[in-house]
């Protein structure tokens, strides 16, 4: 494996690149590269204004996932006071939704996840995974006698808001108005403009009064769960309870409408590939869609930058001094790329087995729902290859846009056609 070392100041070859620009939404690889290379740590102005240090390597990202002086707490923030709270979910600053585990240390954190754990288990999501197969049948019998589709618009968007909303137990008839609330905050996401933070307001509403019905009449969904983990032993507030459903919904929607995006889009892009794991599910071997949708995840994973963390005191990473308060950005886009790490990064390899990416992140804020986002993922793609064979894009690459913003990627729409099954 070849060694990178520390480079304390940034090299002087050419300028650093635009980060933030159009371009680099539509393909920030090569100034991931320039940065791995030249500037591993580093320092930058955000596009709100805000001063991060951007973590690109994989070493160093991993390192800096699992430091527990790295703090998810926003109050640890030494920036101005229009920042604190910001964690890429849109919506009301400091609302009473924001106290959940992606914005909490231990010992809460730790309480709250072993609390959540009980409730959503490998078990669970196995036992769920009839439910999705139907949903996405469902969702492709929509639109499969038009010839063509959104696979974002039409698929990779509503399949998980229902599949989320089944499992924390929202009844169908209100699902609805969760995937506009979703909607909402998915196309205006980033900023507190006043629809965002009505839907925010709305959705807050609707859990709290969900979860009030589950105390009364519990079922066999989610939430349930978590009141019955709850009330053996450790606690769990009313506001714990709601803040825990709202970041289940959200963890679970964008990042999963971004994987079958992302994904069924590099598949597009790399026929070989995609040839063989069609030859490979027609032949009833799963084995390829599973390290598959792994190496999708690497590739062009969802989430481009892990969720923020801010330094509780000075340290050193990469060879550069981190100060007190200083907000700490992983790059997971950029450690997947990383040749130290990874052969031959840039190539799209379905069968790549020593792929330990951190599409998902690393230590005790790894992925409560991996588990669930590889059934909806493989459920999504192998379903698709299976019954649209011909799948193939209808527009240009270079005139698909990717939804800006700084912790997801992933594209706006994805315009295919098909033939008839
Ligand atoms: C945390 C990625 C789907 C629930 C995370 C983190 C990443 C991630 C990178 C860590 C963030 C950080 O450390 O800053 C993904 C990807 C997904 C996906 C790529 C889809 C492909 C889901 C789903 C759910 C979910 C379906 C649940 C329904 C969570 C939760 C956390 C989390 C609750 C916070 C865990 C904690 O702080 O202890 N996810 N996620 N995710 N994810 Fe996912």
């Amino acid at each position: 494996m070849p060694h990178h070392q520390n480079t304390p100041e940034p090299a002087s070859e050419g300028p650093a690149p635009e980060l933030f620009t159009w371009e680099f939404a539509t393909d920030p690889y090569p100034a991931y590269a320039w940065l791995r290379e030249h500037s591993p740590v580093h320092r930058t102005t955000l596009p709100s204004g805000v001063e991060a240090w951007l973590v690109t390597r994989y070493a160093d990202a991993r390192q800096a996932l699992a430091d527990q002086r790295l703090s998810k707490d926003p109050a640890h923030h030494s920036g101005s006071a229009h920042a604190k709270g910001r964690t890429g979910i849109p919506g009301e600053r400091k609302a009473d939704l924001m106290t959940h585990l992606l914005n909490i240390d231990p010992p809460d954190h730790t309480r709250l996840r072993r609390l959540v754990s009980k409730a959503f288990t490998p078990r669970t999501v196995a036992e769920f995974a009839p439910r999705v197969q139907e949903l996405t049948d469902r969702l492709i019998d929509a639109f499969l006698e038009k010839g063509e589709a959104d696979l974002i618009h039409d698929f990779a968007f509503p399949l998980p808001i229902y599949a989320i909303c089944d499992l924390l137990g929202v009844p169908r008839e209100d699902q609805d108005d969760f995937r506009d609330w979703a909607g909402m905050m998915i196309r205006h996401g980033g900023g507190p403009r006043g629809g965002v933070a009505r839907s925010v307001k709305k959705m807050r509403d609707y859990l709290a009064e969900l979860i009030h019905r589950k105390r009364e009449e519990p079922g066999d969904d989610l939430i349930s769960g978590l009141i019955r983990a709850s009330d053996h032993g450790e606690h769990l507030t009313e506001n714990e309870a709601a803040a825990m459903a709202f970041i289940l919904l959200f963890a679970g929607f964008e990042t999963t409408v971004n994987l079958i995006g992302n994904g069924v889009y590099a598949l597009l892009r790399n026929p070989e590939q995609r040839e063989r794991l069609q030859r490979a599910l027609g032949e009833g071997d799963t084995e390829l869609l599973a390290t598959g949708v792994e190496e999708l995840l690497r590739y062009d994973g969802p989430v481009e930058l892990a969720t923020w963390r801010y330094a509780t005191e000075a340290l050193t990473l990469g060879g550069r001094d981190i100060g007190a308060g200083d907000p700490v950005l992983v790059v997971l886009a950029a450690a997947d790329r990383d040749p130290a790490r990874f052969d031959d990064p840039d190539t799209l390899d379905l069968s790549r087995r020593d792929n330990q990416h951190l599409g998902y992140g690393h230590g005790i804020h790894y992925c409560l729902g991996a588990p669930l986002a590889r059934l909806e993922g493989q459920t999504a793609i192998a379903t698709l290859l299976r019954r649209l064979p011909d799948l193939r894009l209808a527009a240009e690459p270079d005139d698909l846009r990717w939804r800006g913003g700084l912790i997801m990627r992933g594209l706006r729409t994805l315009p295919v056609q098909f033939g008839a099954e």
